[in-house]
């Protein structure tokens, strides 16, 4: 069905209120245009800048009736059947009488016939207004139509260029299609634009731009971000288990048809030990899936947004959909979860807004969670068949500090081979990842100030003089690997 013709079935069931939330006002103010000759009112719109104008015929701005409760009374008591567009009137709303006007004028509609149209980029009405209204969303072009655009900018990118082709092939314009899905004809056309005009060719490479872009079009308030820093496997000691796991879904993941008759991987959860790489290798997950990694911070659901947690995160788990395929990283999950029993309710609301998300979304969001605290882990969340699996990351084997130290030696320009990496792995038993990094560049450090070049001998010493996390947290750590033994699979 077309936006004009769903538009104007609301108008035909007589529902006073209708709310249009969208960023394309002059979009929706031009259908209302098209739509008034049929309805055969007056259509008006107000604005705290304009006031009220009268639309369907050009009389001019008037600048009357700025105050929006005085444009309510006047409503109220204008005794012509008209269609009044009230524009961002979202900071109002909140006002006592204007929530009252607004339902005395509609609860008057079978006297009356005044259509109010909230037209704003957010509106949320009060539960009593709510009943009396009906909302309308503009529909977002079809990946045809996005293709149209990008031929429409590529055509006229030529023109411009003594007739010369714009660059590209077809898998390339097929995954730019599907990364501008989501966004509105008009954000689409300039992010189409600016890949084109660029240079004059579509390639790969734009893509990451592209998704940073359409990133930066939909965000809004902080909860999520969108991290450029991904990583890939090659940068991951050990975890060989997990690795494959991930590589074999990979395609399935960011494959557009679903022939293969296999459900879309939903997320893993991460658990385990400190300093381990589980912050690290969800940032894999999205390098490796080659799509990008949009992060949830859940700690801030509740300061930031105290009162507005479920609504923030409903939002963001959206923005997430509308960018899809990605990683959704909830790095820590036990943070936001558990607020005690003293919250009013919200982490179990927000648990549960979460939970419902992941059970009904069949976007391709690929949910990466980690958590440190065992204890704080609600049961829901670990309960069979919500994540398609939970991994433990325990201290790393014999065989991993090797990688690690390999890894972190030629991150940081050192001749690996040159090392004595057995022995290197022999002395750091029980150090987490980040515990043999810390050792490398303490060492590195201690090198430095000698002008000496750096060598095994100096790392062996420098994992003497650390007492590893295995010591310092004894306890804890054989408690997560009980608890994980019977519920978690391991990395390795
Ligand atoms: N398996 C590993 N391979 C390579 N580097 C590692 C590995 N584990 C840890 N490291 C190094 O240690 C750093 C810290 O690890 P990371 O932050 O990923 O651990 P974490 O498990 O998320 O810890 P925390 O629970 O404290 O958040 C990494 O950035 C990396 O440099
Ligand atoms: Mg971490």
């Amino acid at each position: 069905m077309s936006d004009l013709k769903d538009l104007e079935l609301i108008f035909q069931s007589r529902v006073p209120i209708i709310v249009i939330q969208s960023h394309e006002e002059l979009r929706v103010l031009d259908m209302l245009k098209s739509l008034i000759i049929k309805l055969n009112k007056p259509l008006f719109s107000w604005s705290i800048t304009e006031g009220l104008t009268r639309v369907d015929l050009d009389m001019g701005s008037q600048k009357t009736l700025i105050e929006p409760d005085a444009v309510l009374k006047h409503i109220k008591a204008s005794t012509i059947e008209g269609v009044f567009v009230l524009l961002d009137f979202h900071h109002f709303m909140k006002e006592p009488v204007n929530a009252r006007l607004i339902k005395e004028i509609a609860l008057s509609y079978y006297k009356r016939g005044h259509h109010i149209v909230f037209l704003s980029h957010e509106i949320d009405l009060p539960d009593d207004l709510r009943k009396l209204s009906a909302s309308f969303e503009l529909l977002l072009p079809t990946d045809e139509k996005l293709l149209q655009i990008i031929k429409d900018e590529a055509y006229s990118w030529s023109k411009k260029n003594a007739n010369k082709k714009v660059k590209t092939d077809n898998k390339t314009l097929e995954i730019l299609v599907r990364n501008l899905g989501g966004l509105t004809a008009g954000d689409a056309r300039r992010l189409a634009r600016k890949v084109i005009f660029d240079d004059g060719a579509i390639t790969e490479t734009d893509m990451t731009e592209v998704m940073a872009a359409k990133y930066k079009l939909l965000n809004q308030d902080g909860l999520l971000s969108f991290e450029y820093n991904t990583k890939q496997f090659s940068s991951v000691g050990g975890m060989a288990k997990l690795k494959r796991w991930l590589d074999l879904r990979q395609t399935i993941f960011r494959s557009r048809n679903s022939d293969h008759g296999l459900q879309n991987p939903k997320g893993i959860l991460l658990l385990g030990v400190q300093g381990c790489g589980k912050s690290l290798v969800s940032k894999a997950v999205a390098g490796v899936f080659g799509v990008p990694l949009l992060r949830l911070d859940f700690g801030s659901l509740y300061n930031k947004f105290f009162g507005e947690s479920e609504k923030n995160l409903r939002k963001a788990l959206k923005t997430a959909e509308v960018m899809s395929p990605c990683v959704l990283w909830i790095d820590e999950i036990e943070k936001g979860l558990s607020t005690g029993e003293n919250d009013g309710g919200t982490s179990r609301r927000v648990l549960g807004t979460i939970l419902t998300w992941m059970a009904e979304n069949e976007k391709s969001v690929f949910i990466v969670a980690t958590a440190n605290n065992i204890d704080s882990l609600p049961p829901e969340l670990i309960r069979k068949g919500r994540f398609d699996e939970i991994f433990f990351v325990d201290l790393p084997a014999h065989d991993t500090r090797k990688e690690i130290f390999d890894i972190h030696l030629k991150k940081r320009d050192k001749n690996s081979s040159s090392f004595d990496l057995e022995a290197l792995a022999a002395a750091s038993e029980g150090f987490s990842g980040s515990e043999i990094e810390q050792a490398i560049v303490s060492s590195m450090y201690a090198v430095y100030a000698l002008s000496d070049t750096l060598n095994t001998q100096h790392i062996l010493d420098e994992l003497k003089q650390t007492r590893p996390l295995s010591v310092v947290m004894g306890e804890k750590i054989q408690h997560i690997r009980d608890w994980a033994s019977e519920r978690t699979v391991p990395v390795e």
